[in-house]
């Protein structure tokens, strides 16, 4: 009676135990020995083993407890084999009263590890899919039998066991999940932050890597012209050798899937006899598994993203999901960079065509817009200008004198000097235009610099008379260079001056015609022979 007593007390702490598991930051391993002892000790046996059934039909020996544990810790059995196998693949308990004698004793297991019970119970593990593992006491003590009361306990432990292993194998696959989906959202507005095409190739690189939790990401592209696909970038420790791979469509694993535009999971290379061992021996690097994506944009492939040796595990078939996601990233990134660069290419031809139509009007400016923006340029090598100031003074200075458009013939290829009237015609090519420009919406950034290149930081300019800093750097900038430009050149009424003595002019007039910073960057680039003239 008092044995009984202090059962149901040890049954109900091992109750107590398993309902206290919370499901974060779970030791899974640490959480199953505890249960382990407790099982055993509360049926009164001896020994006992915890298999999990794994996905390829082995029975793990996960935890297990008794004389002999050292020697089964991590072994695996076939899910055909011996007793826990008939358990695992009928769903039911077993009893072996004598197991040296039992029929579905699988006595090679029990030479090779040394150990044969007296006697055992085991019962099965079951979830919602269906069986999970099989658990198992050994040897009940003081050479008593398994009773029906004991096949009851564990039956109950099963069954919690079982759901705490399933509730955990949920949880840690949700942590997972989110844990991805959110590297993967963060990833995609990494990757749409930019509209540069190498930087999103490197960053997409470096994405996988982590994203995958891989050793190497890749980023092959397909080069149409020659039917080929080569390593734009590769990082990792052999990130530079991998760089100078090309490979034929159709050749190698990425050759594959870029020929058939569908995603690879490849678990051992060495099995695969599409695996192109040759990139292996150039930069000394083991393949081991590996998952390919194709990088599509309106289903034709642009290129292949592989992710290589799985830092922990072996790749799976929810990394293909995952990785086709991002993939689709990439390929989104990639499109749009490579549209914008398109019709940043189309808008600069147009604006060239347009300047050089006006040109044509005006016979003795010849070459004047080019020689503008080049100047410019070189200008602003000593300015610190960012990347988008400086594309706008590009832009300002193609289109500088568009509004010269307006202008009438008379007035714009008079061989002569500008009468009063004539010169205030002339003047009026900056307001029109920064007019024209006013009715193209993406354009209305460029207003500001053509619209003031004849300002003066003094006020003496025109069309408005700003003064100093009012006057946008860019505008500032082409003035110098128009000036420059306008001193240089021979017209049929005068002779150009020589390039010294327009720099010389330009000193002088800093910071009254022209902005000081400006002229003085000006100068700079004149000494280092980047404008005409200088050196
Ligand atoms: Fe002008
Ligand atoms: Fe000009």
């Amino acid at each position: 009676m008092k044995k009984s007593f202090r059962l149901i007390e040890t049954e109900l702490a091992i109750y107590r135990e398993i309902d206290s598991i919370t499901l974060e930051a779970v030791d899974i391993k640490a959480m199953l020995d505890r249960i382990m002892d407790m099982v055993i000790k509360t049926i009164d046996a001896d020994a006992g083993t915890l298999y999990r059934l794994d996905d390829n039909g082995e029975l793990v020996f996960e935890v297990v407890k008794g004389p002999v544990a050292d020697r089964l810790r991590g072994e695996k059995m076939n899910v055909c084999d011996g007793i826990a196998g008939w358990i695992a693949r009928t769903g039911m308990p077993y009893v072996a009263n004598e197991v040296v004698n039992d029929p579905i004793w699988n006595k090679e297991f029990g030479s090779k590890t040394k150990y044969v019970p007296q006697d055992m119970l085991g019962v099965p593990l079951k979830a919602k899919k269906g069986i999970i593992g099989v658990i198992e006491v050994l040897n009940k003590k003081e050479g008593q039998p398994f009773e029906k009361r004991d096949l009851a306990i564990l039956s109950a432990l099963a069954l919690r066991i079982a759901t705490i292993l399933e509730k955990t194998r949920l949880f840690l696959e949700l942590e997972r999940s989110v844990k991805q989906f959110t590297t993967l959202a963060e990833v995609g507005t990494l990757l749409n932050s930019t509209l540069d095409q190498k930087v999103i190739r490197k960053r997409a690189m470096e994405a996988i890597t982590f994203l995958m939790n891989a050793e190497v990401g890749s980023l092959l592209l397909v080069d149409d012209e020659n039917r080929e696909l080569y390593f734009e970038v590769a990082l990792g420790d052999k990130g530079d050798k991998v760089k100078e791979i090309r490979l034929k469509i159709g050749e190698g694993i990425a050759g594959w899937v870029a020929e058939h535009g569908e995603p690879l999971l490849i678990k051992d290379v060495s099995k695969d006899p599409r695996f192109y061992k040759s990139a292996d021996q150039k930069t000394e690097f083991i393949t081991r598994d590996m998952v390919c994506v194709p990088v599509k944009v309106k289903d034709k492939v642009i290129g292949v993203l592989q992710a290589i040796n799985r830092l922990e595990g072996i790749f799976a078939d929810d990394d293909i999901k995952l990785f086709q996601l991002f993939s689709n990233q990439v390929a989104i990134a990639l499109d749009n960079a490579r549209l914008y660069e398109e019709i940043r290419e189309t808008f600069f031809a147009v604006a060239e065509a347009l300047a050089e139509a006006i040109e044509k009007r005006d016979p003795y400016t010849g070459g004047h817009t080019k020689r503008v923006v080049h100047y410019s340029l070189a200008a602003a090598k000593y300015l610190n200008l960012t990347p988008k100031e400086l594309e706008f003074l590009k832009l300002s200075a193609i289109l500088h004198d568009i509004g010269k458009i307006g202008v009438d013939d008379s007035v714009l290829r008079k061989p002569g000097k500008l009468d009063d009237n004539e010169a205030e015609l002339m003047k009026m090519h900056p307001m029109m235009g920064a007019d024209i420009m006013r009715h193209v919406k993406q354009l209305n950034d460029l207003i500001p610099g053509m619209k003031y290149h004849h300002e003066r930081p003094d006020g003496k300019g025109y069309p408005d008379g700003l003064k100093d800093g009012e006057i946008p750097v860019i505008a500032r900038i082409i003035s110098v260079a128009d000036t420059y430009d306008a001193m240089t050149s021979t017209r049929p009424y005068r002779k150009g001056l020589p390039h010294q003595t327009a720099i010389d002019e330009i000193k002088k007039y800093a910071g009254t015609q022209f902005d000081r910073d400006v002229a003085l960057a000006f100068v700079k680039a004149f000494e280092q022979g980047e404008i005409g003239g200088g050196l």
